[in-house]
Parts: structure tokens; C-alpha cells; sequence
């Protein structure tokens, strides 16, 4: 009991670590930028008390929902101590240096600076753009190299604990399928990027088979090796494209996709829904997992804002009123739920 409160102590102590190194940094690049570039907009915003304990509060909600998931082996307790320290440190010094790259780029409204050596006809258009500003868009190794801590950095230290809310209702999905043996059940991560869903996924399900796909060569070399020295069974990665899903009908039994559905338009988000309906098979579940929205989550509008203003996210504004609900029970889905986790907006539904 003692130890299990002392862990309990250690791992809040840990995320809370983490969202002051998050806040320092934010501070420190926009010190840095006023000294750099005196004349540049900040991009910063006055936060009310109000909505800073509306952010506390929410974060302590999602810490105790994922201290209380490990606690009930819905995932291992190790996933939430699974910090990559080392490749952090690898991390921050070419975020630190890439980000008068990023603030040019943002000054001069420039979002198609993209690496020359890129095949356009591969992509999607609405792709083709340097997404949050970043260097090289989603096509180059670099920008791949530094995706995770950005995204650390972005939520305050809270991003896995918020990946890890897609697992709970996987898990009682799959119970459809529990007559199967486990390594015959196939999830497939949806733009699964530099592979931290991978990672919480081998955790939660060790013997059933995990398959990853993005469109993006660079960001799933990342993910390889982020991945490689898992426990279990290998994971596949493919590239691809989510509006045309190279699986056969009916052929998966569960798909997550996280923080996919925000950058993409309106109708593409139509496509991609189609293909996971049409890609599971009858009983399978789809757990989805993106930005909270305007509805559900009017208390923090002001930092939605903010998000689209100060990124370049040019279908966010589109997506925080779009209606999945009835996007997925349009393309046929049942059992739909969902549920709001600070940032994070988690959908489940089954085919
Ligand atoms: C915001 S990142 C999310 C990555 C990851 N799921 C995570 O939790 O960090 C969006 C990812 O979607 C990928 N992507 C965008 N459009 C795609 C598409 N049509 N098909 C497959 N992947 C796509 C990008 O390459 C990128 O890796």
C-alpha cells in the first residue's frame, strides 16, 4: 500500500515536472524571440486566473484517470514512468536552434517551404504545407527527429497520458474478439507518426498484432527505431495514405488514430472514416483521438484559439465545430462515445 502511494507521489511528481519544463521553455523561447526579433508578435496570450485553474484541474483529472487505468492493468504501471530522457536531450538544442527557422517562416506567411528533393504527386495537397510552421513540414528526417518533444512542449509534458485514453475503450472493444486467440487481432495505428501510440500499445497488448501507417517515410524511420527494442512481437510499419487504407475489407479488428483528424479538411475526414469503416471487420472498434472541440469544452475557446492563431493549422478552426459524432454514425458505425481528457477529445464506435 505504502509503495503503491509513493509511486503514486513519484509519477505525479514527474508529470508535474514536466509541465513547468514545458512552461520554461515556452518562456524562454519567447525571450529569446523578443531579443532576436523585438518587433515580432509574441503569439503569447493573458491567461485568467479562472482558466489557469480550469488547466490545473483538468490536467489533475486526466493524471488520477491515468494513474487509475495502470492501477486497474488496463495498461502497465512502467508506461507511465517511460520517459526517453536521453533522446530529449538529443532533442531540445535543434528545437532551441530551428526556432528563428520557424518564426521567419511564420512572419513571412511562407507554408509550402518544403525540402526541394520531395515527390509532390506522392502527397495529398492539403499535406504539401508546413504544418505548426514546423521545418520541412511532415517531409524530412530532421523534422522528424524533433516531433515528439514539440509535442511534449505543446501540452506541458501531458502528451502519452492523453495518448494513453485511446486504450481503455480498445480494450473493451476487442472483448468482441476475445474467443480469438490474441496474436490473430489486428490494430492498426493510423497516422501513427514518430511511434509514441506504438509504444503505449505494445504495452497495453502485448500479444495481439500491432501494425503502424503514415504517409510520411521520415517520420516512420523515426518510429522504427523509437520502437525497436520493444517486447513482443515486431510492429509493422507501413506507408500509406489513410484515404485509401491497403488492408483488405473487413480484415482489422480494432484502429486508433491520434491527433490525425485536426489537420485534415472537412471531406478528407469523410474519406478517412470510410476507409476504417470499411477496413474492420463487423464488431471491430475505431477509437479516434484529436483536439477537444468548441461543444464539449467551451471553457478553454480562448486557448483553441490561440492554437489556430499562433500555428499554422489551417482546417483546426474547421475541425472544432465539425460534428464527428455524426460523421461516424454516417459511415455506418454504432456504439459511438466520447469523452473530453484536458486537450484531448477520445471518440469510440464499433462496426
Ligand atoms: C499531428 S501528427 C500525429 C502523429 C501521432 N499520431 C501522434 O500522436 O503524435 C499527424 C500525422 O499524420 C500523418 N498524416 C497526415 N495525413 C495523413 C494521411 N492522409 N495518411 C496517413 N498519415 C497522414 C502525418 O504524416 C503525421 O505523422
Amino acid at each position: 500500500m505504502a509503495r503503491e502511494q509513493i509511486s503514486k507521489i513519484a509519477y505525479k511528481t514527474l508529470q508535474q515536472g514536466k509541465s513547468i519544463a514545458g512552461l520554461a521553455h515556452k518562456e524562454l523561447s519567447t525571450r529569446i524571440m523578443k531579443l532576436i526579433l523585438p518587433d515580432e508578435k509574441t503569439g503569447d496570450f493573458n491567461i485568467d486566473k479562472k482558466l489557469l485553474l480550469d488547466i490545473q484541474n483538468s490536467m489533475d483529472i486526466l493524471r488520477e484517470e491515468d494513474w487509475n487505468d495502470a492501477e486497474k492493468n488496463i495498461y502497465p504501471q512502467k508506461l507511465l514512468f517511460d520517459e526517453p530522457w536521453l533522446r530529449y536531450l538529443t532533442q531540445y538544442p535543434k528545437i532551441l536552434l530551428d526556432m528563428p527557422n520557424t518564426w521567419d517562416r511564420r512572419r513571412k506567411k511562407n507554408y509550402q517551404d518544403l525540402p526541394k528533393n520531395i515527390d509532390n504527386e506522392n502527397y495529398p495537397n492539403y499535406y504539401l504545407r508546413n504544418f505548426h510552421h514546423q521545418t520541412d513540414g511532415y517531409l524530412s528526417d530532421f523534422s522528424a527527429s524533433i516531433y515528439d518533444l514539440q509535442v511534449e512542449i505543446l501540452f506541458n509534458g501531458s502528451a502519452d497520458a492523453m495518448r494513453r485514453r485511446i486504450i481503455k475503450p480498445l480494450k473493451e472493444g476487442l472483448n468482441n474478439f476475445s474467443n480469438r486467440k490474441k496474436s490473430s487481432i489486428k490494430i492498426l495505428d493510423v497516422a501513427t507518426g514518430s511511434g509514441r501510440t506504438l509504444k503505449q500499445l505494445r504495452g497495453a497488448f502485448p500479444k495481439e498484432k500491432i501494425l503502424g501507417l503514415d504517409l510520411s517515410g521520415s517520420y516512420l524511420k523515426e518510429a522504427s527505431r523509437f520502437i525497436s527494442d520493444l517486447e513482443g512481437d515486431l510492429i509493422e510499419l507501413i506507408k500509406g495514405n489513410a484515404e485509401d487504407l491497403p488492408f483488405e475489407d473487413n480484415s482489422l479488428q480494432g484502429i486508433s488514430c491520434v491527433y490525425l483528424f485536426h489537420e485534415l479538411p472537412r471531406k478528407v475526414r469523410e474519406n478517412v472514416l470510410n476507409q476504417f469503416f470499411r477496413v474492420l471487420e463487423p464488431g471491430g472498434i475505431l477509437v479516434l483521438a484529436d483536439s477537444i472541440q468548441i461543444d464539449d469544452s467551451p471553457d478553454f475557446i480562448q486557448i483553441m484559439d490561440n492554437f489556430h492563431k499562433s500555428f499554422h493549422e489551417p482546417f483546426y478552426s474547421d475541425y472544432i465545430k465539425d460534428d464527428i459524432n455524426s460523421k461516424i454514425e454516417k459511415v455506418g458505425f454504432n456504439n459511438i462515445n466520447s469523452n473530453s481528457f484536458f486537450m484531448t477529445k477520445v471518440w469510440s464506435a464499433v462496426k
